[in-house]
């Protein structure tokens, strides 16, 4: 079985590459670039020892894509490509529909027009919205409230459409909670480009002294020390989530939504502890005000995972800081540095 990864030059598409050329899957990857380093498929190759097959295209030209469904004989898409930030999908909503929904489309069309019915989609908790309960059933409903969360609820709902107009599609979509840490080589890991979103980055390049503080954004929330509680998932274990979400589709048909969490969370202050003590390194800090649009915690109930795709987290947090920092620390300026 042939599998196209869009947006396999990413962090999390590349983990799974490395993991899934591991165990011998036939993998075509693809991804523009943008906000990726050609490096990373050289590294890909390094650790599973394959030479991965790659195409550089971008989910937007449809006829690109078109001509990559032509070239090789595709059995079915991991589609990870997409952009990201929360803050910059509420600043530039119609550059995240063009890429994350159009993008999309074009990826749906020409999986219909090949007949390629299979699909692993990267979703998102965020889709989710304000908690009213917690932790998060698949059953929750969906009211994302930035327009990142958006594309990616839009993502599902045509997914479902798709597979309700016709039987031969089967197509899962992942809703992450939190994915950090890196490859246990120190090879590969998170490389996002200028300020980090997100809080691991930003901790790790305290850490390698890159920045001069990390800002918690908010102690007063309704949580074990008044920061923010996430969901923190380690990159390849949600990996292996997908492998295992791809054997799931060659024996089902149908559109499901499945949570992949660990199914308990931490605080902020949380992580920053774990981290300085086992990485034995200090992370200045300072309270910061709340960042718009956080929510203040929330967690996976994992079980349709478990039932569904036999999968559950292995790795826990302790793992999490400790390849983080091994990869930064090996690669103070990512990917630049190689
Ligand atoms: C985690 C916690 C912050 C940075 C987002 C997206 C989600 C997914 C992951 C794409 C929160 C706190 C953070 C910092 C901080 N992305 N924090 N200082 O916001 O839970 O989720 O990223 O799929 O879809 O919504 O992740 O890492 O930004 O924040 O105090 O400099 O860390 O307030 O409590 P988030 P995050």
């Amino acid at each position: 079985m042939t599998i196209l990864v869009t947006g396999a030059a990413g962090f999390i598409g590349s983990h799974f590459c490395v993991s899934a050329l591991q165990q011998g899957l036939d993998l075509v990857l693809l991804d523009n670039l943008e906000n990726s380093s050609i490096k990373v498929l050289k590294i890909i190759e390094e650790l599973s020892g394959v030479a991965p097959v790659f195409e550089q295209v971008d989910v937007r030209d449809k006829d690109a894509l078109v001509a990559v469904f032509d070239k090789y004989s595709i059995d079915a898409v991991v589609h990870f490509a997409g952009y990201k930030a929360v803050g910059e999908s509420s600043a530039d909503p119609l550059m995240y529909y063009r890429n994350n929904v159009a993008g999309s489309i074009n990826l749906l069309e020409a999986m219909k027009e090949q007949g390629v019915h299979k699909l692993v989609f990267s979703s998102s908790a965020t889709v989710y919205g304000e908690p009213e309960f917690n932790p998060y059933t698949e059953l929750h409903r969906k009211q994302p409230f930035n327009p990142y969360g958006q594309t990616k609820s839009m993502m599902e709902d045509m997914m479902r459409d798709l597979c309700d107009s016709d039987s031969q599609f089967s197509m899962i979509s992942l809703r992450y909670f939190n994915p950090i840490g890196a490859h246990v080589s120190g090879k590969l890991g998170e490389d996002p480009k200028g300020i980090p979103n997100n809080l691991m980055p930003f901790v790790t390049k305290v850490a390698v002294g890159e920045l001069k503080e990390l800002g918690v954004f908010g102690d007063d929330y309704d949580t074990v020390d008044g920061t923010g509680v996430r969901d923190y998932i380690h990159v390849m274990d949600l990996a292996v989530g997908h492998i295992k979400a791809i054997n799931y589709l060659s024996d089902n048909r149908g559109f499901e939504a499945v949570n992949l969490g660990a199914g308990k969370g931490y605080s902020v202050l949380q992580l920053i502890e774990t981290f300085e003590r086992l990485n034995n390194v200090k992370i200045p800090f300072v309270i910061k005000p709340r960042r718009e649009g956080d929510l203040a915690a929330y967690w996976a109930d994992a079980t349709k995972a478990k039932q569904l795709l036999g999968w559950q987290t292995e790795l826990g947090l302790d793992d999490m800081v400790r390849d983080s920092w091994a990869w930064q620390s090996a690669n103070p300026n990512g990917y630049s540095d190689n």
